[in-house]
């Protein structure tokens, strides 16, 4: 253990957990979960760190399992009867194409369980139950003690996971909007020009974000107009390490030198005007996360089918007046249509602002789902 303090509180060790659960690939077919593992001890104390994991991915070991090989190989003499695991995540207890995480854990000697975020698959299969019939003391955050647990953490626990759960309930890859506008919610200026509305800060987190989905989807009137890469880069300006699909949606050709067919992730082009259909070979591809970067026709048709279950929208301080709309009509006719979202706390990014809504289920949209 080299990039750990050796010595944590429950609750500074879910911090650990979350942030070692971000280096995990987001919006593919599993969550981004992390796991701190605690020496035996007074569970007010702060006590040695034995291991931390993260889950990298579908196929490799889940968050639980690589803290514990972790522990062993920092120490192949440990001895982990009797410690505690912090996860972000309630533990599975089903097989897939690795072992339950919960034997993994009541087998390795493991005597505490505290996870941050109910998973209902996990749940239907007994997870809590196995541990305590195993004699492990586990709690979710029903059962946590006020205070137990830092709420900034345990919100950030719930982000991690938000698209993927949401995507179980859905049975669909959840969606996210993006768009980039000027305060009178333009895309792109009468004579096209379009880049670039927002500044640096805005544009870095957008390549985060892009990290941090399965699948970035644009309309071939994008492609056409502004010959987007749709990578995800990083601040120094290389490749990510994680890149989502490239999905173009259109009946039209993709052009054979058109940037996207460089390096970066797989490109699919869904020759489909059909937004529900797209979803679905997004989702038979392992995609949980789609992030839908425009156009206005795109973006629409999305929002009409009652698919866009979030909006994040950076606005510039710019004012153009004409020039095109960030969505294009989508069928609202009266106020009392309207989409409606709900907004989580905007955030300035430079002189831009980032705010993210979430759809509201009862509205407009809602209501095909
Ligand atoms: N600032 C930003 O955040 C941002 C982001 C993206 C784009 N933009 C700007 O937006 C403009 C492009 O927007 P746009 O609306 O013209 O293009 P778009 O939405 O990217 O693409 C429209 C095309 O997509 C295809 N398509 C696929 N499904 C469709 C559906 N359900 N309904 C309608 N069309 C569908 C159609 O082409 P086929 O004939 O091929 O089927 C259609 O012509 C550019 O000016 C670009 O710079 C700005």
């Amino acid at each position: 253990m080299t990039d750990v303090a050796n010595r944590l509180t429950e609750r500074e060790a879910l911090a650990l957990a979350v942030s070692v659960a971000r280096r995990g690939p987001g919006g593919g077919a599993n969550p981004r979960v992390g796991c701190v593992i605690l020496a035996p001890g007074d569970p007010a104390s702060p006590r040695s760190v034995l291991g931390v994991g993260w889950h990298r991915g579908a196929g490799t070991p889940h968050a639980e399992v690589a803290a514990i090989a972790a522990a062993r190989t920092a120490d192949p003499a440990v001895n982990l009867t009797g410690a505690t695991a912090i996860v972000t995540l309630q533990p599975c207890n089903s097989t897939g194409r690795t072992g339950p995480c919960a034997h993994a854990l009541a087998s390795a000697g493991i005597a505490r369980v505290r996870y941050a975020v109910e998973d209902p698959a996990a749940d239907r299969a007994g997870s809590d139950a196995y541990l305590a019939g195993h004699a492990v003391d586990v709690r979710g955050p029903r059962r946590f003690e006020p205070g137990e647990f830092d709420e900034i953490a345990l919100d950030s626990a719930r982000e991690l996971v938000h698209a993927w759960l949401s995507s179980m309930a859905l049975g669909r890859p959840y969606v996210t909007l993006k768009i980039a506008t000027t305060l009178d919610a333009r895309i792109a200026a009468p004579d096209g020009t379009s880049q670039w509305i927002t500044g640096a800060a805005a544009r870095a987190n957008a390549h985060e974000v892009r990290a941090e989905v399965g699948a970035i989807v644009v309309g071939s009137g994008t492609v056409a107009a502004d010959d987007p890469t749709l990578t995800a880069r990083t601040a120094e300006g290389g490749l990510a390490e994680h890149q989502p699909l490239r999905v173009v949606l259109g009946l039209r050709d993709v052009p054979a030198q058109a940037r996207l067919r460089g390096p970066g992730g797989e490109l699919v082009h869904i020759r489909s005007r059909d937004p529900r259909a797209a979803l679905r070979t997004l989702a038979d591809a392992g995609v949980t996360h789609a992030l839908v970067e425009g156009g206005a026709q795109v973006s629409a048709a999305f929002l009409r089918a009652g698919l866009a279950d979030e909006i994040t929208a950076y606005i510039a301080p710019k004012l153009l007046g004409g020039g095109l709309s960030a969505i294009a009509d989508f069928g609202v006719a009266t106020l009392a249509d309207a989409a409606e979202f709900a907004f989580l706390s905007p955030r300035m990014l430079g002189e831009d602002v980032l705010l993210t809504a979430r759809a509201r289920p009862e509205t407009f949209h809602g209501k095909d789902r």
